[in-house]
């Protein structure tokens, strides 16, 4: 059989964020995909990239003061070095903020627009006058209007699950400023995907390139009814790529995204001198998407059309995975679930997490429990205990003398283990990889008596059985051998290791049919140690704390001392005189001008229930009263009041600057709640 061409991808992780173990279970389930492709001899390339662009990524940029580039070269180093230590190994890692990119998004518009499947109109869409953005769904939070409920964001209520567009919320306030967002038109480009519904129905009912529960799904849910057109342009400010024929406005994230596996392709070829349209364009070369179940509508529906249209070939497999939970839970924060490919690092070697996930992952889209006794167990009984202890009882036996040249009677175990090497294969084919390592860990299950009932550290001691010692250990170290090519896919580490000792690499998958005689033996390295569950414990406290991120590198902030020298620091205070300023969490609810007054606006504050302060504040020339309403402000609350011309003032608002145009109220972060207060 000539060797297959696939193209493997996995989603582009966002570049707003660190990966973390959620995410690595794509990459890791891909990356074995593709080593085991790699292994039989199949031409394969595994292509990924950073997803730069869209909103959060321009909001943090802005936040931490500096430009979105820096910001996302920065992540893109971060990512890849995470994937990196967990031995993930792209042929390309690129990002969708390259001219490649750019080039192709081009090419698939102007595909579009001569297929008159763009249309354009105007949406109505809240904008945070302060912030000077529109806000997508997820930044902006106010009560139900189904249910009431407080707190919700723009899209869904978490209490009764209604969904809704972000117009609907009852005071709805921006998450990135507190302002109360207005509605503002703007115009908005779509695909009209309805265009496509009949390849659309074809192409995902066809039963070769989704799993059945995936087709059904988007039977039930989408295709039973017109398919709803696509609004795929941003009107400015938005970190992307600016349409061509459309200035001031840009292409929604998820234009360029998936076009992005075809940019991080173009420079693999770029490097590598290939072409290409084999690998996009020929009939002959295999694409496999690995997705998670979150993003399944813009890879089985949007992204099909949009090939199609542009004319590249459509994948021959998209593979859906389900999600993540530890504990049974969803990945938490406080709970210390949450944890980063960096902590896990900290604290533990990635070749367990590769083999737990393995050892879990089937072909359907079910969610993945990572249960940690679970992991302390089977790594420590079938990794060590029973593959690696293969190696580990025999190796330093032979350290000498090196293999046998004839392969001894080892009762037949080799050959039927390589015999089960298909049945191996066909499981890591379809992605069946829990079956794979339940045949790999048979077949260990019946090495290592052969191993126990040889004693070779009983042989050892008597010289007369010089050869005995060499036949036993040359059977259980290609025992071993066979076991670590089946695992190569799942464990390089391992496999390098095994190499290295038995004179070796480890490279293909027909050494697993064939026992290796007559090299020489390395002294043996440990390859893996047990998992300590202490180890386990630290890095979940550790993830406890790492609640916001710390700065990876320092950004270049231009901070001058001029704030201190303006006014130098007070002496010292005892923790009880701060105690006596009693600082409150409050939120603005209504705010207006006093005509009289220079600098004034009276300010009506909420500190939550009933309780309402009145306070007139000098920061009429730095804010308009209706920037104010509904954001949430510090104040003073335990001032004593004072009475002014204009009425009683019952508090003071904390603010920061010189004064006048410059004033700058301090904000608090998204989830505190009026009456708080400040420690
Ligand atoms: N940027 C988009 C993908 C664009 S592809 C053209 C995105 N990024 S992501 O960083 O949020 O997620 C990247 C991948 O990781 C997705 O396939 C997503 O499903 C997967 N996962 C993120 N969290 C996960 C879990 N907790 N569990 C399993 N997979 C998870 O989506
Ligand atoms: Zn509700």
């Amino acid at each position: 059989m000539s060797p297959r061409r696939i193209l493997v991808t996995a989603a582009l992780p966002y570049a707003n964020g660190p990966i973390h173990i959620g995410h690595l279970l794509e990459y890791i389930q891909t990356d074995i995909w593709v080593r085991f492709q790699k292994l039989v001899g199949n031409r394969c390339l595994y292509i990924c990239a950073d997803d730069t662009h869209g909103t959060a990524i321009m909001i943090r940029a802005r936040q931490e003061g500096r430009s979105e580039t820096e910001l996302i070269d920065q992540m893109s180093q971060a990512h890849q070095r995470d994937f990196g230590a967990f031995q993930i190994q792209f042929d390309n890692y690129g990002s969708t903020n390259s001219p490649e990119n750019y080039a192709l998004c081009k090419e698939f518009w102007a595909a579009l627009r001569a297929q008159g499947l763009i249309a354009q109109r105007d949406v109505s869409q809240l904008f945070d006058p302060q912030a000077g953005t529109f806000l997508a769904d997820r930044f902006v939070k106010g009560s139900c209007p189904k249910c009431q409920a407080q707190n919700q964001y723009g899209d869904n209520c978490d209490k009764c699950g209604a969904t809704y567009s972000p117009t609907d919320l009852i005071d709805p306030l921006s998450t990135l400023s507190g302002a109360r967002p207005e509605l503002r038109s703007s115009m908005h480009l779509f695909v009209e995907l309805e265009k496509l519904h009949p390849f659309l129905q074809q192409w995902t009912q066809s039963g070769d390139h989704l799993q059945p529960e995936v087709a059904n799904y988007l039977k039930g849910h989408f295709l039973g009814e017109p398919l709803r057109d696509w609004d795929i342009s941003r009107p400015t400010p938005y970190f992307g790529f600016e349409i061509p024929d459309a200035p001031g406005n840009y292409w929604y994230v998820w234009f360029d995204a998936p076009i992005g596996y075809i940019a991080s392709t173009a420079q693999w070829c770029q490097r590598t001198g290939d072409r290409l349209e084999t690998w996009w364009n020929d009939p002959h070369t295999e694409i496999h998407h690995f997705i998670g179940k979150d993003i399944t509508y813009f890879h089985t529906l949007f992204w099909p059309g949009m090939l199609k249209s542009a004319g590249f070939n459509l994948p021959t497999k998209v593979h859906i995975h389900g999600f993540l939970t530890v504990g049974a839970e969803k990945m938490s924060k406080s709970k210390g679930t949450f944890i980063k490919a960096e902590t896990y690092l900290a604290h533990l070697d990635p070749a367990y997490l590769r083999y737990y996930f393995a050892s879990k992952l089937g072909p359907r889209v079910d969610d993945l429990d990572l249960n940690t006794d679970e992991l302390v167990a089977k790594v420590n009984a079938d990794l060590v205990g029973k593959v690696v202890n293969l190696a580990s009882r025999s190796a330093r036996f032979v350290e000498s003398i090196g293999l046998a040249p004839n392969y001894p009677d080892d009762g037949g175990l080799f050959v039927r283990a390589a015999q089960a090497g298909t049945a191996v294969s066909d499981a890591y084919e379809s992605c069946d990889y829990a079956k794979a390592m339940r045949l790999i860990m048979e077949l260990a299950d019946q090495a290592n008596p052969y191993v126990e009932n040889s004693q070779p550290w009983v042989l050892a001691k008597d010289p007369t059985k010089r050869d005995e010692l060499q036949a036993v250990c040359t059977v259980a170290l290609n025992l071993f051998r066979q076991l670590v090519v089946y695992l190569a896919p799942v464990l390089p580490k391992l496999a390098e290791q095994c190499g290295r000792l038995l004179n070796e690499p480890i490279t293909n998958w027909q050494q697993s049919q064939q026992p290796l005689l007559g090299t020489k033996v390395s002294a043996f390295e440990h390859m893996l140690q047990r998992v300590k569950q202490e180890d386990i414990t630290a890095m979940i406290e550790n993830s406890k704390d790492s609640v916001s991120e710390p700065a990876t590198s320092s950004p270049q902030w231009n901070d001058t001392a001029e704030g201190l020298t303006a006014e130098p620091l007070a002496e010292i205070c005892t923790i009880d005189d701060f105690a006596k300023v009693d600082l409150r969490v409050a939120r603005v609810i209504a705010a207006e001008q006093v005509p009289e007054a220079r600098k004034l606006l009276k300010l009506t504050l909420s500190l939550g229930g009933d309780v309402q302060k009145t306070v007139f504040a000098g920061i009429k020339a730095a804010y308009q009263p209706d920037q104010l309403v509904g954001r949430l402000v510090v104040c003073v609350a335990n001032l004593a009041p004072r009475q002014m011309k204009f009425g009683l003032s019952e508090g003071m608002v904390t603010a920061a600057g010189p004064g006048g145009e410059e004033v700058f109220l301090l904000g608090v972060d998204t989830g505190a709640k009026p009456g708080q207060r400040v420690h």
